[in-house]
């Protein structure tokens, strides 16, 4: 009998009030309408290892009834689950707080200390006060969060000179693997074993034969010199009672390895690799909790360390007891991995192969001691991104023999990873696999636009039967794969693709009904956003990277700002970009402006340029409206005003362009070359406007204030000095118009003027393209926000060039760099620049989103937005859409027919939408075939322009215009 029935409800309250616990109704009589899912922490679904100590949490709401809204909420955080089922919290009970909030809500209970293991839940009340029942409990724990919680050392590996290959003209040198064993206490159960790792370059651990996690390329790419992220596994299940095997193999990575065109460019910038380092290292810490309260530590720790402190080795302020004393020894070796680079590929030989190294037992008298590094210059910190993973197993779709004994694997797509290969033969058979976008015309691989990066993985068999081998340190960019070597003829399942990125989870998805009016084998706009899909998740890759393929592949700031929102609306980004603003911030130079790329391995000749530059201050605007984020601008706020200053000072008197640094324009246009200043000076202002909204969000009255009016200081500079009498622009461009409007720059009487000028221009142009990654992002929007919604279509349907249909006609599984990165005229651009799989140009995502669909934001966060979809010149019988935003579910479909419109559409509980419905007026809508008038959750707000607009409340609707478009 449970204690709910022995008590009546007055006794309980009169019970746990003598115990000192305030009554909650936690089994209310009338369970509210709202469930609380999805709960996230720090964006995080259960994160393990965090080291904020006021984290912030999330939740959806999703409900059954319409029109539901959140009054209020109680959070309950314990440090045990059974502690939150029994109502006696021991952390933080928010109590009941009156706020339709689900989201950037701070933990303010106890203090949070290293190593805690936190489980929260959550309950809302609903509009006539009824709490919902409590969520499921969601869980985070919290990492190590002061210096002397590290017991351990950092240790590496001198490679013997006699191992180095000295004709190796790439110098890349076989990878260290580390390796100790330590006993478990056998009187008492392991409860926990949580282990730390960082690592100087890349890291994989290894405890008693496995792996440990899933995550590959950790810690990630940061400015070392600055910080150096660690990670934290929970590998209670790996550790065995008795002996145990716990190792490290390490690789060079962004730290030691080759970045970006370092090589190609030897000579003009300082360095090809060694750019943090040239020596990798591990730091790993395994913690095992008994039972009975003991604890035991395993720490990378090296002889010399010992030798100097044997308890206590560096850590004199530590009371915690360091390691094992003299089972806990490290020793080191090379082994089978003989190369492993980012840029250059990985060589295996499998002939090498330690078996058995990474378990208990194993004979390693003839391994090495391990070396004492110093600390690296940066802080430790927990990893607050996403790191990346394997997403998929391709198969290829083809495999040819352009040559006798080369084989070349088609996957149909373009992506970035590795492949798996499989293979059976004799001993030291070498087997060569090179990597590449595209094939000439002859069949062959094609190589040149990788420029200096080798990208290549070579596998040696053991003769040992069937043999399987994955690079793991290594990834390229890639459709096709060029097998040498293979004894005999490789079957087509030989060589398997692994993609891999980081874990950015899709949330948007959109499909075009009846996209075939253009006579092509694929549906041309479904391919094309299969192309921007492929192409942004190739690319997240620890940073946002221009390119995933040849030597560069680096976080450039331009591009990614440009391509933001579309990646925003298929991906949820919120974590992997927190991560790479602090990369923006640890990359801005010492005199304010933000550097054209993080992390900055190297300097350029240049250091900065318009359009790359306001990245920083762009990026961080869009992700507090996407994720209403406001601790990121209160992070940012220093670096931005420093930058501001930066442009303030080097804009001068005329308030124009601030001069110096690169200036690129708008990058890759083909066509006519908007002048750079006018880009730059629009930049500028642009900066001005969203310093005084993010200043305002902050509470910055004053700072507001005197953005805004520095804004309009430099927008009157720049109409005098662009601006024609007839309300055209010196730039007569495509790119000029669209930024201008964008921006907010056009004078409020000559807005349509200009755009009506832009439309007349992309018909001069024959409906073509003439932009580059600049203007591109803002052309479609602004056309149909100017009621050019026909042409916008006919850019976005054109297949000659340029277009972005011209690169779908012609085979593009991917967004190319250029519009012409090939021409049926030209063949291949250039191949020192010319990658397939850039996402700049795939911009046109975003329209997709924010305009054919109409899924687009208007309170921070989603809890207000619009639906407003362009259906009337829309080349398609119907679209349908979804995108899951930080508040819940968003969808919005479409059909037409002739001269009618069904239009359903998803609000998420406790927020509202402004839905827009094409229709001549009010009395020819209706919703399930009831009089609009009298449907719940929906109420008219007015009429603009074609649409009637509807304020909706959470629910889902079928809004049906029985004349859409005109009166019959
Ligand atoms: C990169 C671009 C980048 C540009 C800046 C290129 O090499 O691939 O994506 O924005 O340089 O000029």
């Amino acid at each position: 009998m449970s204690y709910y029935s022995i008590f009546p409800k007055l006794m309980r309250v009169a019970i746990l009030f003598f115990l000192g616990i305030t009554y909650q109704p936690i089994f209310a009589q009338n369970v509210g309408a709202l469930n609380a899912i999805d709960l996230r922490v720090e964006y995080l679904e259960n994160p393990v290892g965090i080291d904020i100590t006021n984290p912030r949490f999330s939740w959806v709401l999703t409900s059954e009834e319409r029109a539901k809204k959140q009054s209020a909420y109680q959070i309950l955080v314990a440090s045990s689950p059974n502690l939150l089922d029994n109502g006696s919290v021991d952390l933080w009970n928010s109590g009941k707080v009156i706020s339709s909030t689900t989201n950037q809500i701070e933990y303010f209970g106890k203090t949070l200390e290293s190593r805690m293991q936190v489980y929260w839940k959550v309950r809302s009340w609903d509009n006539d006060d009824n709490p919902s029942e409590w969520s499921d409990i969601a869980y985070w724990s919290m990492g190590l969060l002061n210096f002397s919680d590290w017991e351990a050392g950092w240790i590496g590996f001198d490679i013997p000179a006699e191992e180095l290959d000295q004709d190796n003209d790439l110098e890349l040198a076989p990878s260290p693997y580390l390796r100790t064993e330590f006993e478990t206490k056998l009187e008492s159960k392991i409860e926990r074993a949580t282990v730390y790792v960082s690592a100087m370059g890349l890291f994989e651990l290894r405890l008693n034969g496995e792996r440990i996690g899933e995550d590959y390329f950790t810690p990630g790419w940061t400015d070392y010199h600055k910080r150096i992220y660690y990670f934290t596994y929970d590998v209670t299940e790996q550790v065995e009672e008795g002996a145990n095997a716990f190792g490290a193999i390490l690789s060079d990575g962004w730290y030691a390895g080759y970045v970006g065109y370092g090589r190609t460019l030897k000579g003009i910038i300082d360095g090809e690799r060694n750019f943090w380092g040239r020596k990798t290292g591990v730091r790993a810490q395994l913690e095992i909790e008994y039972a009975d309260g003991d604890k035991q530590i395993i720490s990378t720790v090296s002889d010399l360390q010992r030798r100097i402190n044997p308890v206590q080795a560096f850590n004199p302020q530590s009371s915690e007891k360091v390691y094992n004393d003299n089972e806990n020894i490290w020793v080191a070796s090379t082994g089978p991995l003989r190369e492993s680079d980012i840029l250059m590929g990985e060589t295996y030989d499998s002939r090498l192969e330690n078996l058995g190294w990474d378990r208990a037992g194993f004979d390693d008298a003839g391994w090495q001691p391990v070396t004492w590094r110093s600390n690296p210059r940066g802080v430790v910190e927990a990893y607050p991104g996403v790191p990346v993973q394997i997403q998929d197993e391709i198969r290829a779709i083809a495999r040819t023999e352009p040559s006798p004994g080369t084989y070349i694997f088609d996957f149909g797509k373009n992506f970035a990873g590795v492949v798996r290969l499989r293979v059976r033969g004799d001993a030291g058979t070498k087997v060569v696999l090179r990597y590449g976008e595209m094939l000439h015309t002859d069949g062959s691989l094609m190589t040149e636009n990788l420029r200096a990066a080798r990208s290549t993985d070579t596998y040696i068999l053991n003769g040992g039967g069937d043999e399987s081998w994955l690079p793991q340190f290594t990834y390229h960019g890639f459709q096709f794969v060029e097998v040498t070597g293979y004894p005999g003829v490789p079957e087509i399942e030989a060589v398997i693709g692994i993609a891999m990125n980081s874990s950015t989870q899709q949330v948007g998805e959109i499909e075009f009904e009846g996209d075939l009016n253009w006579g092509g084998p694929a549906p041309l706009v479904t391919q094309l956003f299969e192309n921007i899909k492929t192409t942004q998740f190739a690319n997240f890759f620890d940073v946002p990277t221009d390119c995933p393929q040849r030597d560069e592949r680096m976080g450039w700031t331009g591009d990614a700002q440009v391509y933001f929102r579309t990646s925003a609306y298929i991906a949820d980004v919120s974590a992997f970009f927190t991560k790479w603003m602090r990369d923006v911030r640890d990359a801005q130079l010492p005199y304010g402006a933000y550097s054209n790329y993080a992390p900055i391995p190297f300097q350029h000749a240049f250091d900065f340029s318009p359009g790359w530059m306001d990245g920083g201050v762009i990026l961080p605007y869009m992700l507090y409206r996407t994720y209403g984020d406001k601790r990121l601008l209160e992070e940012h706020w220093n670096s931005l005003t420093d930058f501001m200053e930066f442009q303030k000072r080097a804009a001068g008197d005329n308030n124009l362009r601030p001069q110096g640094g690169q200036n690129f324009g708008d990058w890759l246009v083909v066509g006519y070359n908007t002048d750079k200043d006018f880009i730059a000076s629009a930049y500028y202002a642009y900066d001005l406007y969203l310093m005084a909204e993010m200043a305002e969000a902050l509470g910055k009255a004053d700072e507001a204030r005197s953005y805004r009016e520095l804004f309009s200081e430099v927008k009157a500079a720049f109409l005098e000095k662009y601006l024609l009498e007839n309300g055209k622009l010196t730039e007569d461009s495509q790119t000029a118009y669209s930024m201008a409007l964008a921006m907010r720059l056009y004078p409020e009487e000559f807005e349509q003027s200009g755009a009506d000028r832009l439309a007349e221009l992309v018909i001069e142009n024959g409906s073509r393209l003439e932009t580059g990654i600049a203007g591109v992002s803002h052309l479609l929007p602004i056309l149909s926000k100017y009621g050019h919604e026909d042409i916008a279509y006919r850019l976005l349907m054109q297949t000659e060039y340029p277009s972005w249909g011209y690169s779908v006609i012609n085979g593009a599984t991917s967004i190319w760099e250029r519009w012409n990165s090939y021409t049926k005229e030209g063949g291949f651009m250039d191949p020192t620049m010319n990658s397939f799989s850039h996402y700049a140009n795939g911009s046109v995502g975003e329209w997709m989103f924010s305009d054919i669909a109409g899924i687009d934001i208007n309170q921070p966060g989603y809890t207000k937005f619009e639906i407003k979809p362009l259906i009337k010149e829309a080349p398609f019988s119907g679209v349908s859409a979804e995108h899951k935003s930080i508040s819940g579910m968003i969808k919005s479909s479409w059909t037409k027919h002739a001269n009618s419109v069904t239009m359903e559409v998803s609000i998420p509980a406790n927020t509202t939408a402004e839905v827009y419905v094409p229709a001549v007026s009010i009395d020819v809508v209706t919703e399930r075939g009831d009089n609009i008038a009298n449907v719940e959750g929906v109420v008219f707000n007015r009429i603009e322009g074609r649409y009637v607009v509807f304020d909706v409340q959470g629910g889902q609707y079928k809004f049906m215009s029985s004349e859409a478009f005109e009166r019959l």
